[in-house]
């Protein structure tokens, strides 16, 4: 007799309000509630929805014999977040086939690149923050980092304003979640940048001297999927995008990372006399203690039975990304910033799960998590041994429903100077 057991349900016709308002901790009242990793409950206009956490439940998520992406994404992170038709869509061969595209981008040099790009950037922002009462540092680095990645991937810049041009990639993932104006800001970005990239795309099919060979702009560009055909240009500007995008979201992290330095003065002190080792933990704590992406989603590929309860074709599934990486089972007082718990960490790819988990290119894992620790190390060390600067008076909390959760004022850092 094969083992069944009922799923907890949260009652009500369309719960999408409680998550919107609980954020990162929808899932996990729940669970406490139920006292089950599993549940089921209505979303998005009353759909049935499968929420799941814990490291196993991981592990069934990842699985591309049980689940697919395709129809996982609702329309309104399609319009903001991913755009229309790009790798997060994809399932087996064809994205298999486009991801291995991504993850060529990511060798080390590329990595050592973006880095030293990173850094130059911003000391030349430190001798203008100099110049300046106070700076708030997740604006500030929007900038850099945008800069800096449009270096990286031969996106060329002369005929954007900085600023226009920041504040519209991060209105991208800033906008996936809201309503109204800012959601309508979000999508309008969206339509505007890939119009501009589509045109460049264009320009370098048509052999014009847009990008080097080398770089992912003109990789991505003259890129052919599984079957041989060239990218749709609007598929391919939203590629391109899929790497702007979200390295200017790791001004989020950024901002993060002051806040703990400030929060936590003795990891501070540590770092100063540290090693690579130490920052590298520092950095994974950060990704694993503050909230980013509260869910990944998936669909049911065809009928599977686990945990006791009968996963049906079609139905969506949440895995409770928040969730993992405060998981009581997963780690030792969830809830306390310790980066030394990295220590002893056997690096699996199912608990500390910000970025997705499994695999790189047979899963949908983040394609930029390599990227985002080698930014992260950078911009923590610049912080800790490069400058010198005040926290004022200033709201330095952070919400549990806002996406991204960045301190409230942004971190304002004042009498900035070099060191
Ligand atoms: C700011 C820090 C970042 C966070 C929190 C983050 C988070 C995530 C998450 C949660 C996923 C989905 C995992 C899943 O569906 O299972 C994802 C996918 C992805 N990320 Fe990131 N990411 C970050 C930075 C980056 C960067 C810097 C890049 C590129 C330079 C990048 C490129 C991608 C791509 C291309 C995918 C789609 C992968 C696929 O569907 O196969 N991300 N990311």
């Amino acid at each position: 007799m094969v083992y069944r057991e009922e799923l907890p349900y949260d009652e009500g016709l369309d719960n999408t309000l409680s998550f919107m308002k609980e954020g990162y901790l929808y899932i996990t009242n729940r669970r406490k509630r139920f006292n089950r990793d599993m549940f089921k409950t209505r979303l998005l206009g009353g759909k049935q929805v499968v929420c799941i956490a814990g490291k196993e439940a991981a592990e069934v998520f990842y699985d591309n014999d049980r689940f697919k992406r395709q129809g996982a994404a609702p329309s309104r992170v399609l319009n903001t977040l991913f755009g229309k038709e790009g790798v997060q869509t994809l399932d087996g061969k064809a994205h298999e086939h486009r991801k291995t595209m991504f993850m060529n981008f990511m060798t080390k040099d590329s990595l050592h690149e973006i880095a030293n790009l990173v850094e130059e950037e911003w000391m030349k922002a430190l001798t203008k923050w100099e110049k300046q009462e106070s700076v708030i540092l997740y604006e500030e680095v929007k900038k850099i980092l945008t800069v800096a990645i449009c270096r990286w991937t031969g996106v060329p810049m002369n005929d954007q304003d900085i600023n226009t041009f920041s504040e519209q990639l991060a209105s991208m993932y800033e906008s996936a979640e809201k309503v109204g104006l800012k959601h309508f800001k979000g999508k309008h970005s969206r339509k505007e940048v890939e119009a501009w990239l589509e045109q460049l795309i264009g320009d370098i099919r048509a052999g014009k001297s847009v990008a080097e060979e080398h770089t992912p702009f003109y990789q991505i560009a003259m890129h052919h999927d599984v079957d041989g055909v060239l990218l749709e240009k609007n598929t391919a500007a939203v590629e391109v995008l899929n790497l702007l995008r979200p390295t200017v979201a790791i001004s989020v992290y950024v901002a993060l990372s002051g806040l703990a330095l400030h929060n936590f003065p003795h990891q501070k002190d540590k770092l100063k006399a540290g090693d690579e080792t130490l920052y590298k933990m520092f950095v994974q704590e950060i990704r694993r203690y503050y909230p980013f992406f509260p869910v990944a989603p998936a669909v049911v590929k065809k009928d599977f039975l686990w945990g006791g309860h009968d996963f049906k074709e079609g139905t969506l599934v949440l895995l409770d990304l928040y969730g993992n990486n405060h998981h009581p089972d997963l780690w030792e007082n969830p809830n306390e910033f310790a980066p030394e718990r990295f220590k002893e960490w056997d690096k699996s790819p199912f608990d500390l799960v910000p970025q997705g988990g499994g695999d790189y290119v047979t899963g949908h894992r983040c394609a930029g998590e390599w990227l985002t620790i080698t930014v992260m190390k950078k911009c923590t060390d610049i912080m800790v041994n490069k400058m010198d600067y005040k926290v004022p008076e200033q709201n330095l909390s952070i919400s549990m429903n806002q996406m991204p959760s960045v301190p409230k004022s942004g971190f304002i850092m004042s009498n900035v100077k070099q060191i």
